[in-house]
């Protein structure tokens, strides 16, 4: 078992490896000074993993409570959140109690901003199920639930005060969802360089791997936990990607679309001779040895539009995180005049 520890505004760690789960009870009397806990999940996760969540609070003492909600993304809505809220309340959790969610990102998100928001912030551990819940959502206290206007639209920054990162709980996973997370683990190896890049391949995802994308958020959340600056390094992939996802009407997965997103922007980057062809051959070779697509038919109109809307747009410029070279990414400004530059050279054949 592998620990993490997370420097933040509130530290914590996050212990990585087969069997953490078997760690909630000891975690959980340390995160919390009362001994009542709601575990929230979902009707896919918990009929897998939540009699045991609950047993081993038991076991530690806990009386426990449990709120389920339907599985996926539209779940992650303002209903929910209110009908979690209300169910802490109605179960009389008191600021000393334990929030325990157990599941994917969706959980996760929706969890850690009911745990923010009830009684002004109630302790909360994340148990994360999923490959991009495990190298992405669970660490750096990202919470947020969707709004009709978009995705993450209404949230706040509150770490919990300990992830369980049991990679035993992967083995459930459909293949299409792990790929997803493959994307993000493929864009750690990116930003962080070629110990972990050229060790990526399919068979090699397990805790080791697991952990050093971790270590790799880990390092930009307490760069800058507010996200303000390093951290927008994790955006790699992402300003194109989450156009491409929007444009295709989500019929690309989110991480089938931060791969097309990567790719698209290290074409262009080599175009502009920020990096080398070569780079820009190989991000997309390893993409695609996982499964992830590469390319998109879409028109660059309709990605600039999509583009535009994005949220992280400040005025009349985008920071994109642009590859120079594998393990040196930066952050380039680049004025909205000039974006469909950019996605026109992504989108071209290669050559
Ligand atoms: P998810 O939680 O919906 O899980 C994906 C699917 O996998 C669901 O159908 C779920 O029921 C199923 N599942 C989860 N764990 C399983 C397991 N072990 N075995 C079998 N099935 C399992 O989605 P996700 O892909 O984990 O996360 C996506 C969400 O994360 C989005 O809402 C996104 O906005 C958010 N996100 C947040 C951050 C952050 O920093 N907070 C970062 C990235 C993404
Ligand atoms: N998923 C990006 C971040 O946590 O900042």
């Amino acid at each position: 078992m592998k620990t993490i520890h997370v420097q933040a505004s509130r530290a914590y760690d996050v212990a990585v490896g087969g069997g953490a789960l078997n760690l909630l009870g000891e975690t959980a009397r340390r995160a919390a000074r009362s001994r009542t806990a709601m575990v929230v999940s979902e009707t896919t996760v918990f009929p897998l993993y939540g009699a045991k969540a609950a047993a081993a609070l038991e076991q530690a003492g806990f009386t426990v409570y449990t709120h389920i909600f339907p599985a996926g993304e539209p779940s992650k809505n303002g209903a929910e959140f209110l009908s979690l809220v209300n169910d802490l309340a109605a179960r009389r959790l008191t600021r000393s109690d334990l929030v325990v969610a157990l599941g994917g990102g969706v959980t996760g998100d929706l969890t850690g901003f009911a745990a923010a928001c009830y009684l002004r912030g109630v302790a909360y551990i994340q148990i994360p199920t999923t490959l991009l819940a495990m190298v992405d959502s669970s660490v750096g206290g990202k919470t947020a639930i969707d709004l009709p206007a978009g995705k993450n639209l209404c949230g706040a920054f509150y770490q919990p005060a300990a992830v369980l990162c049991d990679t035993d709980l992967l083995e459930t996973l459909p293949a299409e969802i792990f790929r997803d997370g493959c994307a993000e683990v493929v864009k750690y190896g990116v930003l962080a360089g070629r110990d972990l890049f050229d060790r990526l391949t399919p068979e090699s995802i397990g805790a080791g791997i697991v952990a050093a994308c971790i270590n790799e958020k880990r390092k930009a959340v307490e760069a800058d936990e507010f996200d303000n600056g390093a951290r927008q390094f994790l955006n790699l992939g992402h300003t194109l990607g989450h156009a491409v996802e929007k444009e295709s009407g989500f019929a690309l997965s989110h991480g089938q679309a931060v791969s097309v997103g990567m790719v698209l922007i290290a074409k262009a980057a080599a175009k502009f001779g920020l990096c080398a062809p070569e780079t820009a051959r190989e991000i997309a070779a390893k993409l695609q040895a996982f499964g992830l697509p590469v390319t998109t038919d879409l028109a660059p109109d309709a990605i600039l539009a999509a583009a535009l809307g994005d949220k992280k747009r400040r005025g009349d410029s985008v920071t994109l995180v642009v590859p120079r070279a594998i393990g040196d990414c930066i952050l380039q400004p680049v004025a909205v005049s000039e974006l469909p530059q950019w996605i026109e050279a992504g989108v071209e054949p290669w050559t």
